[in-house]
Formats: structure tokens, sequence, C-alpha cells
């Protein structure tokens, strides 16, 4: 068999910046074939003038006129996805402080984080069923192991991700689909950068994507890091008044 026709395939959602972009060079550089998406371009623009099994195909994830489009693309470039990392996503904070605070950013977010994961799993589950031992991964976030100020949107959209994906896993063990959700804690990209708290234990994207990238292969049902963050959010969940009195802004 040719090597092109043993080089396995995997769809990366949000590829264009950040964890996604990162996540792309890891596949690359272990031989995969990447069939990336985002709005734009991006990042990945040099990449692609440097990488012959590296394809970019534009999806807005919560744009459902694409979706069928979206799947016939990827199956013309592939009859069949091995791994699918459904990593797009974003972050707004709810200002209370705020006289008028906006609560339209639930819908916006939700949109963009939940509802846009699982419009991309319905756009690759049918391409991933054809692959021999396909693997499904969503990218969750060490936020959901403990609340944070600001976060009613960003954590709300994260949780959900992680009990669909954690349900999802019963209902498509039947067809042999494994189902890994990723929980990683603060990674430095433009989606934190904007961050005015302190992040402890921030990671730079390609450490970031080198851990995922290396968990990924035993399968996990999930994979939080770094682990030191995992410990600090397991003791806010199990003292919550303490957690409470030290992360709630203070009185006005
Ligand atoms: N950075 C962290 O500390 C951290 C921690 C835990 C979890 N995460 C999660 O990791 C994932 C990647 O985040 P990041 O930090 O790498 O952020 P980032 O650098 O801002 O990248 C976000 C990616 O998502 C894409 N995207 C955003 N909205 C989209 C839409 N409507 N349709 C399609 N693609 C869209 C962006 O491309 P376009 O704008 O071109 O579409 C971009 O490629 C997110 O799900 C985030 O919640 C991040």
């Amino acid at each position: 068999m040719s090597q092109a026709m043993d080089r396995k395939v995997v769809w990366i959602t949000g590829a264009s910046s950040g964890i996604g972009l990162a996540l792309t060079k890891c596949y690359l550089d272990d031989g995969w074939k990447v069939l990336a998406s985002a709005r734009k371009q991006g990042e990945l623009e040099p990449l692609l003038d440097n990488h012959q099994h590296l394809t970019f195909i534009p999806f807005d994830i919560t744009d459902d006129s694409q979706m069928d489009s979206v799947r016939d693309t990827l199956s013309s470039y592939s009859a069949h996805l091995d791994c699918a990392v459904l990593n797009a996503g974003t972050c707004e904070y709810l200002d209370m402080t705020d006289t008028d605070p906006d609560w339209k950013m639930m819908d916006r977010i939700m949109s963009v984080n939940f509802i846009g994961l699982v419009n991309s799993v319905e756009v690759c589950l049918p391409l991933l069923k054809k692959s021999s031992r396909p693997h499904l991964v969503g990218v969750s976030s060490q936020a959901v192991q403990a609340a944070f100020p600001q976060a009613e949107a960003y954590g709300a959209s994260k949780a959900a991700i992680r009990y669909f994906l954690s349900s999802l896993r019963m209902d498509l063990k039947q067809f042999n689909v494994d189902v890994t959700c990723l929980l990683p804690g603060f990674v430095d990209t433009p989606l934190t950068q904007k961050n005015t708290f302190s992040m402890p234990f921030l990671m730079s994207p390609d450490d970031a994507a080198k851990r995922m990238f290396s968990a990924l292969e035993s399968r996990p049902f999930e994979y939080a890091f770094p682990k030191r963050l995992t410990a600090m959010l397991w003791a806010g969940r199990h003292f919550p008044k303490l957690w409470l009195s030290m992360l709630a802004p203070k009185n006005k």
C-alpha cells in the first residue's frame, strides 16, 4: 500500500489560530493529512503554502446553511475521517456591574461554543463512521471544574460540551466511535490575551497542543491539564465558600 493511502486524516476546527493552529502543526509533523477549518485562513496561510497534506475548508460553525457543503467538501478530500478535533470557540465575559448587562452574550457564546460544536459533530459523524477506528474529540475547558466570576456564558457553554460529549460517548459506542473531551487550562492565545486577571500555570499553544496530541493517543474519556490547575480547581469545588471568598469581586 502506498504511503499516501496509509496517511491518517484529521479534521480540526478553529485551526487558524492558537491551540487549533498548534494542533494542526502536531498532526502534520506526525504525518497526518489535515483538513483545517475556521472562518478565515488567518495564521494557517503560511502553512498552506508549505504543506501539501494541509487543506483549508472554510466553515462558520454557527451557520447551518454551510453544513452540507462542508461535509461534501470534506468527503471530496477524503472518503473517511480517522479523527475530528472540534476546537473552534470564543470567549466573552459578563459584566454584572454594568447597569444593563449584556445578557444576549449567553446566546452568542452558546451559539458558537456549544451549538457550533454540535453542528460540527453533525457534519463529521458520517465520515468518522467510515473509519476503521474513529475518534471524536471536543474541546471544553478546565473552567468547568470550578466557578469563575464573569464566566456565566463561557463556563456554561463548556459545561454543556462536556455533558454532551459524555452522553454522546455512550450512544456512539455501538458504532465504535471513541469520544474524548479535552479540558485545557490557561493557554496563551488571542482568546486569553485580552484577560486582565492572573492566569495560573499559563502554557504556550505549542506546549498545550503537544500535551493534547500525546494524550489523545490513548483515547481517554477526558484529559484535563495541567494537573496543578486541576488540583487547584478540585480544592475550589470541594471548599466552595473559601473559593467564593477568594474569587468573588468585593462589595462596592
Ligand atoms: N486559550 C485558553 O486558555 C483555552 C483554555 C481552555 C479551552 N480553550 C478552548 O480552546 C479552543 C481554542 O481556543 P484558542 O485559545 O486557541 O482561541 P483562538 O486563538 O481565539 O482560536 C479560536 C479559533 O476558533 C475559530 N472560530 C471562532 N469562531 C468561529 C466560528 N463561528 N466558526 C468557525 N470557527 C470559529 C477561530 O477562527 P475564525 O475567527 O477565523 O473563525 C480560531 O481559529 C476554544 O474552544 C477555547 O474555548 C482555550
